[in-house]
């Protein structure tokens, strides 16, 4: 059995992994909380520099003695076109004026920078010996997957269609998550354009596991014991989930983020690149709404995504949501504030109970 022995691989006992959720949502305490009871914590290092990184390291060490893991966006080759930043500069103006924003653009990422960044961040998985690092974006190099596997490090890829799947097994990733289209947050497509990569859960997995030999981890609208099962029929191992933790009482997302999450109906969420320059799922809100008819001319991610920092973070501090990235999968009805722990219990007895047949 291909699924069997992910518990052993990962050191878990539940098949529940907290899907990293960079931007301060996959707070220490969250990771080491899902450690802790019996899932595997994730670190989100998408957004950090190497002492950033470190630091929330040596925070979950000192929480948890239990395995987790580290994320890591695998950077891309991207251009700043002079075009698209001066749409996407017209059509912020007016939010950052109506927010009444003092503060200056901030300086445009470098995609050399990003490239020494990540190569910092995996220097750091080998030295502080992290036992588990997932990808996101793409695939990292056979130079880096041959030096971490010299270290043990269990290695997943991301995946949003099966052929990208089958480029994971064929690299020599240990693991695949495959993220379904309901999925929260950005998308992980790497080999396709953005709008090829939207493959329904219910649709993705049961193909991927006709042609792959890696184990499985499912991963979209996912939030309780009837998603772990249906998953796991399909031919998942395991699931990760961020919606159902991202309204944890450890994690980092604002109240109001949280809020807008556990109010949010089914079909409140879009898929938009406005936020970011990539494809991401979120709640629909004003600044979607102003932005969404220029979305293909907005510069790619990560200069998109540093462009509107300001106006989400203001929005945050004002409780505006109508301005912040509401990251939220296709399943915010099923979502309530708890803890981690009560989460990990809930969705295990309801799988039990779905086994047994009550
Ligand atoms: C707020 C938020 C942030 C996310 N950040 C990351 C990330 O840093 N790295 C990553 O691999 N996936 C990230 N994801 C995607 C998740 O790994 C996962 O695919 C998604 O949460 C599954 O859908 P769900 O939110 O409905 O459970 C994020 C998701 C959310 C909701």
């Amino acid at each position: 059995m291909k699924q069997a022995n992910l518990f052993e691989r990962l050191h878990i006992t539940h098949p529940i992994i907290q899907a990293p959720m960079a931007g301060g949502i996959s707070t220490s305490e969250l990771t080491a909380a899902v450690s802790n009871h019996g899932g595997l914590g994730m670190i989100a290092a998408g957004y950090l520099t190497p002492a950033e990184l470190l630091q929330q390291i040596k925070e979950v060490k000192q929480n948890t003695s239990n395995w987790f893991g580290v994320n890591i966006f695998v950077p891309s080759e991207y251009e700043v076109e002079d075009c698209a930043l001066h749409t996407s500069r017209t059509l912020l103006e007016p939010i950052r004026e109506s927010l009444h924003l003092q503060q200056s653009e901030p300086t445009l990422p470098q995609a050399n920078r990003d490239l020494a960044n990540y190569h910092k961040l995996i220097d750091l998985l080998i030295e502080e010996r992290i036992p588990v690092c997932s990808f996101t974006f793409g695939i990292p190099s056979k130079e880096i997957i041959q030096r971490l596997k010299k270290h043990n490090i269990v290695l997943i890829g991301t995946a949003t269609t099966v052929k990208e799947a089958i480029e994971i097994e064929r690299i020599g990733l240990d693991i695949v998550v495959l993220q379904g289209s309901e999925a929260g947050g950005h998308r992980a497509t790497f080999l396709h354009a953005e709008e090829e990569g939207l493959v329904g859960l219910m649709s993705l997995i049961p193909q991927t596991v006709k042609l792959i030999n890696i184990p499985i981890i499912a991963s979209g609208g996912i939030m309780d014991g009837r998603g772990l099962m249906a998953a796991r029929c399909l031919g998942a191992a395991a699931v990760q989930m961020g919606t159902a933790f991202l309204t944890c009482e450890e994690s980092g997302a604002s109240d109001i983020h949280k809020q807008a999450v556990t109010k949010a109906t089914d079909s409140q969420t879009t898929l938009t690149r406005t936020f970011s320059g990539k494809k991401a799922r979120a709640i629909n809100n004003t600044f979607i709404r102003l932005m969404q008819s220029r979305e293909k001319d907005l510069p790619a991610f990560p200069i998109q995504n540093t462009l509107t920092k300001p106006i989400r973070t203001v929005s945050s501090q004002q409780n505006n949501r109508e301005y912040m990235s509401l990251w939220s999968g296709q399943s915010p009805m099923l979502a309530s504030i708890q803890t981690a722990e009560e989460l990990i219990d809930r969705v295990m007895q309801e799988a039990e109970e779905i086994w047994n047949g009550v």
